[in-house]
C-alpha cells in the first residue's frame, strides 16, 4: 500500500491509561493508525498498543518526556520514522499537580507550562512543517478544561497552562491555517483523582445541569468528531454536562474537607 492511501496516523499524548488510552482507542476504531505516546507508563502503553492494533492493524508506543524541548521535538519525526506520515496529533497529557495563590512558585509553573502547552504548540508546529513537507492537510485537538469557563483558585499552574494553551489554539488556528486545523476539547469531571474515593466522585460527577458531567467515551467521540469535521477549527467544544455554566469555589478534588491537601 502507498504512503497516500494509507490509513492516516495520529499520535495522542498521554495515551498509555485513562483519557489518551480512551481517546487512542475510539480513533482506531474510526480506522487510524495510533502513535501512543507515554512517558513512564510503558507497560500501560504497550497495552494500549495491542489493543488498538487489534481493533485497526497498526499502532506502536512512543517516548516522550513533554516537559523536555529536545524530547517532544523527537516525537514526531520517529512517529514519520516509524509510520511514514502522520496526519494529526492529540494533545492529551497533562502535568496536574496541585498549587495556589498562596503556594505558586516559578518552578510549577514552568513544569506546566512546558508540557502542558509548551509541548502542545511544538507539536502543532511540527506538524505543520511536516504536513508542509506532503502537501496535506491535517489536525491538532488540544484537551482543555471547563474550568477555564468556571474558574476557581485551585492547581492554579495547571488552570494557567490551560488558559495559556486555549488562547494559543486561537493563535495557531490562524497561524497554521488552510493546512493545520486546531480544535479544543474541554472535558468536565470525566475521571476520578487520587483525592476523591469513588463516592466522592460519583457525588461531584452528577453536579452539572444535565446531572452527568462527561464520560471518558464522550470525550472520545469528541476528539474524533473533531478530526473528522473538516470545517471546524479555532474553536473548543465543551463535553462537560453543562458543569461550565455552574460556578464552584473550588476544584472538584478539594471539594470534600478531606480531601483538601493542606487548604492552601
Ligand atoms: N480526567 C478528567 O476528569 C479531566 C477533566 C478535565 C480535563 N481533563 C484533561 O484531559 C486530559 C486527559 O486527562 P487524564 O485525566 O487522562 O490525564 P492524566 O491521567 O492526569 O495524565 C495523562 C498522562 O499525561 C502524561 N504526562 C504527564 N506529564 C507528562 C510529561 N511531562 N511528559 C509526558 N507525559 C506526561 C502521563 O503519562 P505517563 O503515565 O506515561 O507518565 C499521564 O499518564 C488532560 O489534558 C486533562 O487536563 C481531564
Amino acid at each position: 500500500m502507498s504512503p497516500k492511501s494509507a490509513p492516516p496516523v495520529v499520535i495522542v499524548t498521554g495515551a498509555a491509561k485513562r483519557l489518551g488510552r480512551e481517546i487512542a482507542l475510539a480513533l482506531a476504531a474510526g480506522g487510524w493508525q495510533v502513535a501512543v505516546h507515554y512517558r513512564s507508563s510503558e507497560a500501560d502503553a504497550m497495552k494500549t498498543v495491542a489493543d488498538c492494533a487489534g481493533i485497526s492493524g497498526a499502532a506502536a508506543a512512543f517516548h516522550a518526556d513533554l516537559g523536555d524541548e529536545a524530547s517532544v521535538r523527537g516525537l514526531l519525526p520517529g512517529v514519520v520514522r516509524h509510520f511514514g506520515r502522520v496526519d494529526a496529533v492529540v494533545n492529551s497529557a497533562s502535568t496536574f499537580e496541585h498549587d495556589s495563590a498562596a503556594s505558586f512558585t516559578f518552578a510549577a509553573l514552568d513544569r506546566h507550562l512546558h508540557s502542558n502547552t509548551g509541548a502542545a504548540i511544538v507539536l502543532a508546529q511540527a506538524l505543520h512543517q511536516h504536513l508542509a513537507g506532503r502537501d496535506a492537510t491535517g489536525a491538532v485537538v488540544n484537551l482543555l478544561d471547563q474550568k477555564l469557563w468556571n474558574q476557581n483558585p485551585d492547581f492554579f499552574s495547571y488552570t494557567l497552562s490551560k488558559a495559556a494553551l486555549e488562547a494559543a489554539g486561537t493563535m495557531l488556528a490562524l497561524a497554521l491555517a488552510p493546512r493545520v486545523r486546531v480544535v479544543g476539547v474541554a472535558p468536565g469531571l470525566t475521571l476520578t483523582s487520587h483525592m476523591l474515593d469513588d463516592a466522592q466522585f460519583a457525588a461531584l460527577h452528577k453536579l452539572s445541569p444535565l446531572g452527568r458531567s462527561s464520560t471518558p467515551a464522550d470525550v472520545a467521540a469528541t476528539v474524533k468528531f473533531a478530526l473528522d469535521n473538516a470545517s471546524i477549527t479555532g474553536t473548543t467544544l465543551l463535553v462537560d454536562g453543562g458543569q461550565h455554566l455552574m460556578k464552584f469555589e473550588r476544584d472538584f478534588s478539594m471539594m470534600h474537607p478531606d480531601s483538601a491537601p493542606g487548604n492552601d
